[in-house]
């Protein structure tokens, strides 16, 4: 196993061009299944989720090329409809498989994702979206196993849960309704801008839909979706973690290839703990600037504060002046790396899903250990702004979503590295 040893206190400046977004692409992959040829898509981050989805295409028989970003997708020889239990535990994210293989091929054997360090994560409404377009849904020894006996049919589609709207379960309804019989409407579908990207790739493709980015959907079935090209969104929280590496080592970064406008909330929040950037079209820069004030977070689904950068922003609230809160209403359970900030001199505590944060003026280097995605990526913005030397052990679950990260950090003149346990 691999780990980071960081020595803290390096003021990063330069700039960084963000990749494109993990999270677009999973469901951008998935969907170039529906395609009767060979997709071509740009802008695809090289990260170890993205090499599980292509094992999985793989095992199904789906011939894909990844090279410098670029990944071609051609199911013409696709024969197994399965995604084993070993690579989607890895991944949960390859649940958007689900609606895109129902719709062209009539059948998918889906292992249950199961939970993961940031909650239940459950799939009811996946599940719930796909049987009301008629897919029979059988649960059968740890799989979800579902047929589409006859042709599916556009229906109306109520898709909000307990705690909003959900983004893979959208994706996968509106893969499926792209091919179903007649007119879908999704009510309370998500409006994440990976959500967006994956609607104007579908149309490229020559799908119907109407109302990508509002909560409504409308889609019209159409008989055949055709293969095409097309460049990924950048990163929104790859960019939103580097704005704050900037902050916290009092450095200037440009944060080149971002698009604010999908920062929008969190560039909001930032502004009100009275720091300023430079925004111009594709680039974000953050100006350095002494103590920073505390405010008070609630994370929810897109147009608001992203649960993606709660960690992070736990990271650079712990730095504030004040007390800040910091309470998550989309996975309740996310606070796994609170324990780590503290071990790094945080002073952190929990109430049920609201984390209240008093301000210190400094962390100082420790042993630590990565957990899920971008509580690791918490822990290494700490180690950075840190006092002396941080170890982060697990490293494994940042390969699964930052491109490069330490060469990225290198460059901007932090002082990381990757050594084996
Ligand atoms: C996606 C992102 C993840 C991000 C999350 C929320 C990918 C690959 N992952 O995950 O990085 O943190 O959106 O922005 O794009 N829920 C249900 N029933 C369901 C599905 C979800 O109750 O059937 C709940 C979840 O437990 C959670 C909330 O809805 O509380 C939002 O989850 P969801 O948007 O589905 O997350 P993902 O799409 O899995």
């Amino acid at each position: 196993m691999e780990k980071f040893i960081i020595e803290g206190g390096a003021k990063l400046s330069g700039t960084v061009r963000i990749s494109g977004s993990k999270n677009a692409a999973l469901p951008i992959i998935s969907a170039s299944l529906l395609a009767e040829g060979k997709t071509v898509l740009h802008n695809i981050p090289d990260v170890k989720d993205i090499k599980t989805l292509i094992r999985i295409l793989e095992y199904m028989g789906v011939k894909v090329r990844f090279e410098r970003n670029t990944l071609e997708v051609d199911p013409s020889g696709i024969y197994r409809y399965t995604a084993p239990y070993e690579f989607v535990s890895t991944m949960r994210g390859s649940i958007c498989l689900l609606g895109p293989l129902l719709a062209k091929y009539g059948q998918a054997r889906f292992s249950m994702p199961g939970g993961c360090l940031i909650g239940a994560r459950p799939i009811d409404l996946h599940i719930k979206g796909l049987k009301k377009l008629g897919v029979e849904v059988l649960i059968e020894e740890g799989y979800i196993v579902g047929k589409t006996p006859r042709k599916l049919k556009g229906s109306n589609i109520f898709l909000g849960g307990n705690f909003g709207s959900s983004v893979l379960a959208t994706a996968n309804i509106m893969c499926a309704a792209t091919m179903a019989k007649g007119e879908t409407l999704i009510e309370f579908a998500a409006s994440e801008p990976e959500i967006v990207d994956l609607a104007m790739f579908l149309k490229k493709m020559g799908a119907r839909i109407y109302g990508e980015g509002s909560h409504c959907l409308r889609i019209e079935g159409v008989k055949n979706l055709k293969s095409v090209e097309y460049s990924i969104i950048p990163d929104r929280i790859e960019a939103g973690t580097y704005i704050l590496a900037g902050y916290l080592t009092r450095g200037s970064i440009n944060v080149k290839n971002v698009v604010p406008g999908h920062l929008f909330s969190f560039l909001d929040k930032i502004e009100e703990t009275g720091v300023s950037f430079k925004s111009r079209k594709n680039s974000i820069e953050t100006v350095p600037s002494g103590r920073w004030r505390s405010v008070d977070v609630i994370t929810l689904p897109y147009p608001g504060f992203p649960t993606d950068l709660q960690a992070q922003m736990m990271t650079y609230l712990s730095l504030a002046e004040g007390i800040s809160t910091v309470t998550e209403k989309v996975f309740p359970e996310r606070f796994i790396h609170v324990a780590e900030l503290n071990r790094l001199g945080a002073n952190i505590n929990l109430d049920g899903a609201k984390a209240i944060i008093k301000g210190v003026d400094r962390f100082k280097g420790s042993k630590t250990m990565a957990s899920d995605l971008r509580a690791s990526a918490a822990i290494v913005l700490a180690g950075l702004a840190a006092e002396g030397e941080t170890e982060i052990s697990r490293i494994y679950h940042l390969d699964r979503g930052y491109e490069n990260f330490e060469q990225k950090l290198v460059a901007l003149g932090a002082k990381i590295k990757r050594i084996k346990s």
